[in-house]
């Protein structure tokens, strides 16, 4: 998968050399690069922002430099899924991560300030055999895009084919199957006088099954009844 991203702030993205990402980019599943919006700025100041048009408080991101970065992004690969985070946008889910997982190319746009102008959404969209999403990673306001895409890479690299050892182990988390994941427990069976639930030391596959689902549906209901529709 090539994924790009398009930032004012791309030594933000330093941190996903380490951990999962970074052996997946070794091994060459993941090929990640980062572009400086102010790369693509004509001016001595290198300017990304103006004021909003019709008033109002904050700066918005200047439409020209973000034409020339797409331009130059999508030379070489012009049929990617860009990805404008935004609080505005359609909620990030597992299923969206699952849906961007299966793209050969993603291009991540991050808004800072008030926000981009909004015909840079319009006119991305508008290029031939590219698809826009404008996604949320939740209901709350950052100050801008990068923390978000990170997560949201997070997310969805994990699950490009390849990247975990035990596949099984993706199926068998929180929000695959609609349920929070059962709790987990390790050894010593005994620690500072709390016991592991007995079932789990029982060599019963059935029973250690059927309580981990009774776990499941449990916990969803008591911290996210809204999973189950309640
Ligand atoms: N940028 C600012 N807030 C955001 C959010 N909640 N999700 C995605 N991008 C954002």
């Amino acid at each position: 998968m090539r994924i790009d991203i398009i930032s004012i702030f791309p030594e933000f993205f330093g941190v996903l050399d380490i951990s999962l990402l970074g052996k997946a980019r070794e091994r060459g599943l993941i090929d990640l690069t980062v572009h400086n919006l102010r790369d693509f700025t004509h001016d001595r100041h290198r300017t990304v922002d103006d004021t909003p048009y019709g008033g109002g408080a904050g700066m918005v991101m200047k439409p020209e430099p973000w034409g020339d970065a797409f331009d130059a992004v999508l030379a070489e690969s012009p049929s990617p899924v860009v990805v404008f985070p935004s609080p505005a946008g359609e909620r990030f889910t597992q299923a969206t991560a699952r849906e961007l997982a299966l793209e050969p190319h993603l291009v991540f746009g991050c808004g800072r300030y008030e926000g981009i102008d909004q015909r840079v959404i319009a006119h991305t969209a508008s290029r031939p055999g590219v698809r826009v999403r404008e996604v949320s990673l939740g209901d709350y306001v950052l100050n801008g895009g990068e923390v978000a895409v990170m997560a949201m890479i997070e997310a969805i690299g994990r699950l490009v084919p390849g990247m975990v050892g035990n596949p099984q182990s993706l199926t068998e988390e929180s929000h695959e199957d609609g349920l929070l994941e059962y709790p987990s427990y390790t050894k010593p069976a005994t620690w500072r006088d709390l016991e592991v639930p007995p079932v789990l030391l029982s060599g019963n596959h059935g029973a250690i099954a059927s309580w981990r689902h009774e776990q499941q549906v449990e916990r969803t209901r008591r911290v996210r009844p809204d999973l189950l529709g309640e």
